[in-house]
This record gives structure tokens, sequence and C-alpha cells, in this order.
């Protein structure tokens, strides 16, 4: 089983930004925690981060025939991207979406997530853990072909 794990703008700033929110990891944890959390699984995870509405699109569009699902924290863009959506429906991938916050617990602005109404689950506000449980639920969608 092979997943694109896609992560959103400002994530690359990991550990630098707000870390009483997002904790004091940086990126390159991230990326590393979910390549172990894979392996447990027998997964393939590649890790994607741009702080780009149309390079995240395109990346999605380019996992058509490549990953059997997909992970993702679109970060900011889960609350005002239909095209992100839209690449979502195109691609008709199986999805989990990611929040390393309780993004129903902060500004109303947030409660709202446009990637919501494609993915099959959302985990919020569990952390780096969440990427960990996104990849179970994925493989519980999509079953374990590795
Ligand atoms: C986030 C929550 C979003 O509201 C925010 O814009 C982010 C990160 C999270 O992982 O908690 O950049 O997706």
């Amino acid at each position: 089983m092979k997943v694109l794990v896609i992560n959103g703008p400002n994530l690359n700033m990991l550990g630098v930004r707000e870390p009483d929110l997002y904790g004091r990891r940086d990126y390159a944890a991230l990326v590393a925690f979910i390549g172990e959390q894979a392996a447990k699984r027998g997964i393939v995870a590649d890790c994607f981060q741009s702080n780009s509405e149309g390079d995240i699109v395109t990346a999605i569009q380019q996992a058509l025939g490549k990953y059997d699902g997909i992970v993702i924290n679109a970060a900011a863009y889960t609350h005002t991207s239909v095209a992100i959506l839209d690449a979502l429906k195109s691609v008709a991938l199986p999805a989990v979406e990611v929040h390393l916050t309780d993004i129903s617990a902060r500004e109303e602005f947030r409660r709202f997530s446009f990637v919501s109404l494609y993915a099959s689950k959302t985990i919020c506000g569990k952390g780096f853990d969440g990427y960990a449980e996104a990849l179970d639920a994925l493989v519980g969608i999509v079953g374990n072909k590795a």
C-alpha cells in the first residue's frame, strides 16, 4: 500500500510556529515520524509539503495511479480551498484528513473544512499521533496490499 501524505502551508514551520499550539518538533521530525509509523504498518508513505494551493492541487492530481490513498493536512487551505476539494473529488482516491490541533475548539473560521466534505475521516487535536491514526484509517478503508 502506498500513501501520499500532504501537508499544506506553514507546516514547514513546525517547531518555530506557535509552539504552544503546534509543538516543538519540526517538519523533519514529522516526516521521520510518519516514515516510522508507515514502516511499522508495512506501508510506503511519501510526504509532500507545499505553501502553494496550486502545487497541492497538482500533487493530488498526480497521485492518481501512483498511490492507494491520501492523508491530508491542508492547513489554512482546509478552510478556504474549493480547488483542493475538487482535486480530491477528481482523483477519487480514499482520503483521511488530519489536523494537529482541534480545529473545532479554536476560532470560528477554522470550524468549517472543505476537505471534510470529501474525506472519509477527520482526525483532529492529536498532534503527530493523528497521522498514525490516519494511516490506520486508510488501511481500514483500502486494505493493506503490501
Ligand atoms: C492546522 C489547523 C489549521 O486551521 C491551520 O491553518 C494550520 C494547521 C492543524 O494542523 O491544526 O495551518 O491544519
